[in-house]
């Protein structure tokens, strides 16, 4: 799919603010791709699409989480971390869009997981430092996406993780996941703490 294409599909869905979120994170995704040597193309898709079911209302995603492979404990937390993994599901069901990594850089925008792709760290990161987003910490996040990739990662799923602990909302497993494998990532450790 060309990006032109999957922006006409997304626009129509989207609020204005929404969808200027989404071109922004796009621009940005497709900066670290070529940073970090990493598909623009996919970078472009995935990140387009990254939001496609935000305003999906709340019964039609409970209903494609019950009734799909989507894990079914999704439905204990909060749904803002529903639109993401549905994304995931419905680009492919109704655009047809199979490749896994666009999928997987879709479903763990919000969360994060351990072992993530490049392309999946790229679209984390961009949803986060896109240059709409103003608040304290960020430029601290955005210096390292320029250095690190994964240092950027880190940053942010330490800094979701202490936004959402503050709030005293409670924390999806695969964010404590990410959070656990890009520490073992900084201080030397591969991918599977060995
Ligand atoms: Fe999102
Ligand atoms: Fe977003």
């Amino acid at each position: 799919m060309h990006k032109n294409e999957a922006i006409a599909i997304i626009e129509p869905l989207l609020t204005k603010q929404r969808f200027e979120h989404t071109l922004r994170v796009a621009e940005t995704a497709v900066k670290l791709a070529k940073l970090n040597n990493v598909s623009i193309e996919k970078a472009e898709i995935a990140s387009i699409f990254h939001d496609y079911c935000k305003y999906r209302s709340l019964e039609e995603m409970r209903r494609i989480i019950k009734t799909t492979y989507l894990p079914k404990d999704l439905l204990l937390y909060h749904h803002e971390l529903w639109h993401g993994p549905v994304a995931s599901f419905m680009i492919e069901q109704e655009y047809g869009v199979e490749d896994e990594a666009i999928k997987k850089a879709i479903y763990y925008h919000t969360t994060g997981r351990a072992n993530m792709s490049d392309l999946e760290l790229i679209v984390f990161v961009a949803d986060y430092i896109e240059p709409g987003r103003s608040f304290p910490g960020l430029d601290e996040v955005r210096d390292m996406a320029q250095k690190d990739l994964v240092g950027a990662a880190w940053m942010v799923s330490r800094n979701t993780i202490n936004y959402l602990m503050e709030k005293k909302n409670s924390i999806y497993p695969d964010t404590f996941h990410a959070y656990n494998d890009l520490t073992r990532l900084l201080n030397g450790g591969n991918k599977f703490g060995q």
